[in-house]
């Protein structure tokens, strides 16, 4: 394997890869701002510039020094090459493209959304000046309104035109352009157009500065203070890598989490702003029990108690239908599915409506949009055939009901993000005992007999299988809203409540682990891809010497 020394250090790489990328794979930094991993190498920043030596093979392959410093972002890597980051040539280009790039920055970090995580800022520290030399007038800039979903503070760009790369190369969407020249210049879209394209929101994550603001997000908080917790898309097929970003149980917002096998560095705009439903006023947060008072002022646990009595009053001894939706998790599922079988040996699974819109869309990029619109198809269908039984779609379950036999009670499992009970579904019900788990107002609440408020995927952890098969877990960002459990707590609770016992408490790894008891489902102790969170831990502490 060919040999590079950055900063003394020798690092072996693979061919096609520059000085940068080989140093960044060994966690060495150089300072760099245009460059980014999924898009075209222009080198137009200058903060990366290094001091290369290399062996001349002219000169009986002795290191000479290459006279100017070189952009690492797009030199090649080669075997023997001796690269300085820190040399004095080196340092001085990094504070003069810092001071250069503050020229015309408002430097107004305390009212500005990128605070905290802005590549501008931390640079600033680390090769910076201390003090500005400038003491002209700056260049002001105005603020544009792209589109429906960003804003651009055109002060703080630094034009490094990553998003601009992005709408010609990712997207094919080609919104965004660059007006102006020298210091003049500035990000525009094309007269009469928008930013408004299904991936639009990556350009803000792609920006290094805060100069492209998501309006979403806009003045909500300060990123300090969001815990980031590693998560799946829960709105889609895809299966995206997310992290969901929240605060004293709100969610502020979600970004993508790099997964190169998956959905490399984006997500779209649907699973980015597509949460809102969580927090929601209409979201369901009390069981309720047809025919008490639903206001009735009981403890919650009271509520519970009841409601859960009176689903397994309903519900035993009889033969049961369960409709299982494709937004919950495998473990969902697979409890769910057991406490029906511990009623009913025969118990009827089916799995839940799929939404469908349109066709997938793979952009010129490779990111590819898909069309189911639930998150987990494929794993509760996988889990509920463990249970032996042929597994009936939403179709075939409605056709069961409406034939008039059958089943003399249902559990029904919502948690899509809209109203997805249909009139003939409703209808079909009849006059059976309806358990309805749901997260969101529809027509059935009435009609349920029993309804128990559910967490979202936010809510609680568990797995997705994706479109392509692959299993991820995803962990817990926030507690349920109000007084909601997950659908497996829900199972959990009531199973115990069929013979008396304790109930148990809910936990995914055990659950997992006790799928793949059952061969059919034994890919859950080994091929369930767990999150990798790969933020460096920096130490805090300082050690002195005694
Ligand atoms: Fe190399 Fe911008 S990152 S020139």
């Amino acid at each position: 394997m060919p040999q590079l020394t950055i900063n003394g250090q020798e690092i072996g790489f693979e061919d096609g890869q520059s000085i940068l990328e080989v140093a960044l794979s060994s966690e060495l930094e150089i300072p760099h701002y245009c460059w980014h991993p999924g898009l075209s190498v222009v080198a137009s920043c200058r903060i990366c510039l290094v001091e290369v030596w290399a062996p001349n093979p002219r000169n009986d392959n002795k290191l000479e020094a290459i006279p100017k410093l070189l952009p690492a972002c797009q030199t090649p890597a080669a075997d023997g090459q001796v690269v300085h980051t820190d040399s004095p040539k080196a340092t001085a280009n990094q504070r003069a493209v810092m001071e250069y790039l503050l020229i015309n920055h408002p430097v107004d970090c305390p009212v500005c959304d990128q605070a905290g995580e802005c590549t501008l800022q931390d640079y600033a520290y680390r090769y910076g000046r201390s003090a500005s030399r400038f003491e002209e007038t700056k260049i002001k800039q105005p603020k544009k309104d792209l589109g429906p979903d960003i804003l651009l503070y055109s002060d703080r760009c630094i034009m490094c035109s990553r998003c601009v790369r992005f709408t010609r190369e990712v997207t094919g969407t080609c919104e965004l352009m660059v007006e102006g020249r020298g210091a003049q210049e500035s990000i525009d879209v094309f007269p009469g157009r928008a930013l408004d394209n299904e991936l639009s929101g990556n350009v803000i994550d792609l920006c290094p500065v805060g100069a492209l603001l998501d309006k979403d997000f806009l003045f909500q908080q300060r990123v300090w203070y969001l815990t980031r917790t590693p998560s799946i898309d829960g709105l889609t097929s895809g299966g995206d890598n997310i992290s969901v970003e929240h605060n004293h149980g709100i969610v502020y917002r979600i970004k993508p989490r790099t997964n190169l096998e998956v959905n490399t560095w984006w997500i779209s705009d649907e699973i980015r702003w597509g949460w809102k439903f969580i927090h929601d006023e209409s979201r369901r947060r009390m069981p309720r029990v047809r025919g008490l008072d639903p206001h009735d002022p009981q403890q919650a646990d009271l509520a519970w108690k009841s409601a859960t009595d009176a689903a397994l009053s309903g519900m035993q001894g009889t033969h049961i239908a369960a409709l299982i939706s494709p937004m919950l998790g495998c473990e969902d599922a697979w409890h769910l599915a057991r406490l029906v079988k511990s009623i009913d040996p025969d118990a009827v699974l089916a799995l839940g409506p799929v939404p469908i819109d349109g066709e997938d869309k793979t952009f010129p990029g490779g990111y590819t949009l898909r069309a189911e619109k639930a998150p987990n198809a494929r794993g509760v269908r996988r889990v509920l055939e463990s249970f032996g039984d042929e597994i009936l779609d939403a179709t075939a379950f409605e056709e069961l009901l409406a034939s008039g036999g059958g089943p003399a009670s249902v559990l029904l499992t919502g948690n899509y993000p809209s109203a997805w009970v249909t009139e003939s579904l409703e209808g079909a019900l009849g006059d059976r005992f309806v358990v309805l788990l749901d997260t969101m107002p529809n027509r059935l609440e009435e009609r349920a007999d029993v309804f128990l408020p559910a967490a979202t995927w936010m809510e609680k952890s568990g797995t997705f299988e994706n479109v392509d098969g692959r299993l991820q877990a995803f962990e817990r960002a926030i507690e349920p809203v109000d007084y909601c459990k997950s659908e497996a707590q829900i199972a959990l609770d009531l199973l115990a409540g069929l013979d008396g016992s304790k109930p148990e408490w809910f936990n995914a790894v055990m659950t997992r682990q006790q799928m793949a008891i059952e061969p059919a489902l034994k890919m859950f102790l080994d091929e369930v891809h767990l999150p990798e969170v790969t933020a460096p831990v920096e130490s805090d502490m300082e050690m002195i010497e005694l």
